[in-house]
């Protein structure tokens, strides 16, 4: 690995990110981490060292943290002068930092195109600059437009239903100008997630947004927690099995590990842009989730049927074929690890970091 640079890590301390950055100094990368800690703790990367010193793992000289916000492209560009100098030129970048949620976003749109669309092309200005030409980008399964009980593939239509999966949009879009303008350099993967659950397998790795999250895993955890908490399951007739949505639950490790995957395979291929599906291909409905997170954990949780909630979709499962044979990625943790192992995290630490 020596020929190859530092990997800049963008939002490095989040929930995605921060077990990214365990696997990668894991495999002996040397990694940049820049996040603003808006929505993320330092702790979760002193805890990423804690886990390499558990295993006997070095990181000196390894790891390089630095607090600021790509909203300010001077930052950025004092970070890769910094890092060149001092003999860790970073020559790739994983991209995950931004805002994601939907709720958020349609309350405060201009925030969301500034912290996401703006800080991206601001990362992208400062890596042209330095000749710095291979990204992943954190992209989602929420810009798909919904497809019956069909699994989407990387083929099917592309459709914003909020300013947060306009976003995410947009900046595709961007990427993939820059490829056009540029086809003999950039790489560029954008890697579209489905649902990220579970934890680090050893409890001291996991999500913890500040203030509450809305999605269905936190929130399930939170209810086990605190028995006087009772979830909601938005609408009970939807178009499904047991009437309840259906989505692609894929363990964070797994996801993690994806990313890698993706970063060597951008490395040693010629330039490139590919969009990727990250998933199981495994469809689970709020009641499959729930029981199976009961029936692993022997927790009972308390929840009652609610409306719908707007703006969701019945069902959203990945075609992960393309990703396995392009990547030879397996996605491995079942969904009762996934449950198990988040419920490790969320009772080791029941208000997170
Ligand atoms: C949501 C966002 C998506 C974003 C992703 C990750 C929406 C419509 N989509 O995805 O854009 O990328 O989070 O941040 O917000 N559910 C309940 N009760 C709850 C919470 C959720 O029944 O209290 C159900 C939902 O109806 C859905 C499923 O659980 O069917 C999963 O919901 P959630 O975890 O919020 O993920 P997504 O909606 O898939």
């Amino acid at each position: 690995m020596e020929e190859n640079g530092f990997v800049l890590v963008t939002g490095g301390a989040g929930f995605i990110g921060s077990h990214t950055c365990l696997d990668l100094l894991e495999k002996g990368y040397g990694i940049i981490v820049i996040d603003s800690f808006l929505n993320s703790y330092p702790k979760s990367l002193e805890r990423v060292k804690q886990i390499l010193r558990s295993k006997n793992l070095t990181f000196k000289d390894k790891i390089f943290i630095y607090q600021g916000s790509l909203k300010n492209k001077d930052f950025i560009l004092r970070v890769f002068n910094e890092s060149e100098k001092n003999g860790c030129r970073i020559d790739s970048v994983i991209h995950f930092a931004g805002l994601k949620s939907v709720k958020d976003s349609i309350k405060n749109p201009l925030n969301y195109y500034e912290e996401n669309v703006l800080s991206t092309i601001n990362l992208l200005y400062v890596m042209n600059l330095f000749a710095c030409k291979i990204i992943v980008f954190s992209s989602s399964a929420t810009i798909f437009k919904p497809f019956e009980n069909k699994l989407i593939n990387e083929e099917c239509q592309i459709e914003s239903i909020n300013p947060y999966a306009s976003t995410k949009i947009f900046i595709e879009r961007i990427l993939n100008d820059l490829h056009i303008s540029d086809k003999k350099n950039w790489k560029i993967m954008n890697l579209r997630y489905f649902n990220p659950i579970g934890a680090h397998s050893s409890g001291a790795l996991g999500e913890s947004p500040k203030g509450l999250s809305h999605n269905l895993f936190p929130l399930i955890m939170e209810c086990a927690i605190k028995k006087n908490f009772t979830l909601k399951i938005f609408g009970k007739n939807w178009p499904t099995k047991d009437g309840t949505c259906i989505r692609d639950y894929i363990h964070v490790m797994d996801l993690a590990e994806g990313h890698i995957k993706a970063l060597e395979f951008l490395r040693k291929n010629e330039p490139t842009i590919i969009n990727l599906n990250l998933g199981t291909g495994i469809g689970t409905s709020v009641v499959d989730l729930i029981k199976v997170f009961e029936n692993t954990n022997k927790e009972n949780l308390s929840f009652l049927f609610t409306d719908r909630r707007k703006g969701d979709l019945p069902f959203l499962v990945a075609d992960n074929k393309y990703a396995k044979d392009l990547l030879n990625w397996t996605p491995l943790r079942s969904l009762e690890q996934m449950c198990k192992d988040g419920w490790n995290w969320k009772l080791k630490n029941p208000n997170g970091y």
